[in-house]
């Protein structure tokens, strides 16, 4: 059955000129066969849908739809790991998980069988985060938005071996936001985040512990980390089967791990750290009731002041932290997240009590691109291009051995991004800088929207986009870019820059 998938891509792959990959046919085989096991899901239009999207890159903004949360488990939250003087243990292992009922699945994590825990750190802190490999695969250990030297960011080139450990040593310097952690072993960064190596960090300062904002962490102050998963008829994570070279997409979400979840919150205002932690799909978050939020922060830091938003879309890699006011809600009203589909992604039950819910403050940051940064000439420019195992950063692959760019420590540079489409159009490309928080100065020569007036480490560059980012690195060493759809990164468009 495999094999004649294969055929088939081939075939069609030959006829499609340069575009969508074979391994993308073979994914809508693959949801197409999930999707006539579904019989609720079985559409004609849909399955119309599927053979248009042979023909061009339809598929990656109107992949697989995803199942509806049923509401059959609350919420897992995961553990807040608080350092002991000053060291976090942090080990990747492998282990089972009931995520269906009764049954195990193999499954990665960190602390733990799956998923990771939430570290807390705070700026000032000379923190350690003692990392530690249990698997039986080379994996590292990435901090994704942490401005860290780069002998401690966790890139390709600071493997783990199994049964190694390494300390990572730095003092916390940046300003009060929701990071994440994962691996970036070459290659297979895809698969083991896939299988569940991914937690968040939380960094706090003065500003957010002065904000008054929720910040009772599990109670008003929830963890959302969205992942989507295709699981085998054994309810396994079979990646290898399931593996698409544009981004291995699932018919089922979890959040924070959980399968059909819901979440319990108070008649209050709740603060909702997303983070798109999806090898590939990209989620637009609205509420089913039409009901507006507040945006507070993006990747790296708080807004200058609460935005309402009626929907917020996010790409791989990429964070938003929303608050929704439930004092609002009765507790009979059925009000959940959802996608742009209406799919319900998580449901919420408001329990009856009413609370007292502080105004959100006006202002919460200062942040702003100077002139200084918007007279800057383009000192760096890259160009985005291509689709499955074809894509590149200015028509290279990823070498190791090769440093495609230098910077000064401390020196702010106009980086300027285009993501180049193809003769078929081209496809959302989340392009990624570690090591440091950059500000988005233009996207097509135009001021970014309200909403990307903030700190990125992550920006989602559609195609025929130009963006130019002002980036800064605080710190020496050696750290990669590259496009944070997991398997173009495995695939090779990731490239590297130097800063001494
Ligand atoms: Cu989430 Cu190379 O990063
Ligand atoms: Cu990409």
């Amino acid at each position: 059955m495999k094999s004649s998938f294969w055929i088939s891509s081939l075939l069609l792959s030959t006829i499609i000129i340069g575009g969508c990959s074979a391994g993308n046919t073979q994914s809508e085989n693959e949801s197409e066969k999930n999707q006539a096991m579904d019989h609720t899901k079985m559409e004609p239009e849909q399955k119309m849908g599927d053979m248009e999207e042979m023909e061009g890159h339809m598929s990656h903004e109107n992949p697989a739809a995803l199942n509806d949360s049923t509401e059959e488990n609350e919420l897992a939250i995961p553990p807040l790991l608080e350092p002991v003087d000053g060291s976090y243990p942090i080990t990747a292992q492998q282990g089972t998980t009931e995520i269906f009922e009764g049954i195990q699945t193999d499954t990665y994590g960190y602390n733990g069988s799956f998923l990771g825990p939430v570290i807390r750190i705070k700026r000032g802190d000379a923190v350690t985060f003692k990392t530690r490999n249990e698997l039986t695969e080379p994996t590292t250990f990435h901090w994704h938005g942490l401005d860290i030297p780069g002998k401690g960011d966790g890139g390709p080139h600071q493997v783990v071996e199994p049964g190694e450990t390494k300390d990572v040593k730095f003092t916390v310097n940046q300003e009060a936001s929701t990071l994440w952690f994962h691996p970036h072993q070459k290659g297979i960064t895809a698969e083991q985040v896939y299988k569940g190596l991914a937690g968040l960090i939380y960094v706090e300062d003065e500003n957010s512990q002065k904000l008054g904002l929720p910040d009772n962490y599990g109670v008003n102050d929830f963890p959302l980390v969205f992942q989507d998963r295709q699981f085998d008829d054994k309810n396994q994570l079979n990646f290898k089967a399931m593996h698409n070279d544009d981004g291995t997409i699932g018919n089922t979400l979890l959040v924070n791990g959980t399968l059909n979840p819901k979440l319990t919150v108070g008649a209050e205002k709740v603060r909702l750290r997303l983070l798109n932690g999806s090898n590939a799909r990209n989620y637009t978050f609205k509420l089913n009731t039409g009901d507006s939020f507040q945006q507070i922060a993006t990747d790296g830091g708080f807004l200058n002041e609460p935005l309402e938003m009626s929907e917020i879309t996010l790409t791989p890699g990429e964070r938003a932290e929303i608050i929704v006011d439930f004092s609002k809600q009765n507790s009979n009203s059925d009000i959940a997240l959802v996608n742009e589909e209406d799919t319900i992604l998580l449901p919420f039950k408001v329990r009856d009590e009413q609370t007292n819910s502080a105004e959100l403050p006006e202002s919460l940051n200062d942040y702003k691109v100077t002139d200084e940064e918007r007279s800057l000439p383009v000192a760096k420019r890259l160009e985005l291009f291509g689709m499955g195992m074809h894509v590149t950063i200015n028509g290279k692959q990823f070498d190791m051995n090769r440093i495609d760019f230098t910077q000064k420590q401390g020196e702010t540079e106009i980086w300027e991004v285009y993501n180049k489409p193809d003769p078929m159009g081209g496809m959302v490309h989340p392009f990624h800088i570690h090591g440091t928080q950059f500000k988005i100065v233009t996207i097509d020569g135009e001021d970014p929207p309200e909403i990307l007036q903030g700190w990125k480490d992550t920006v989602a560059i559609e195609p025929g986009q130009t963006v130019k980012l002002a980036v800064k690195f605080n710190n020496k060493g050696t750290y990669m870019y590259h496009c944070h759809l997991l398997e173009h990164e495995d695939n090779g468009m990731m490239g590297q820059v130097e800063v001494n």
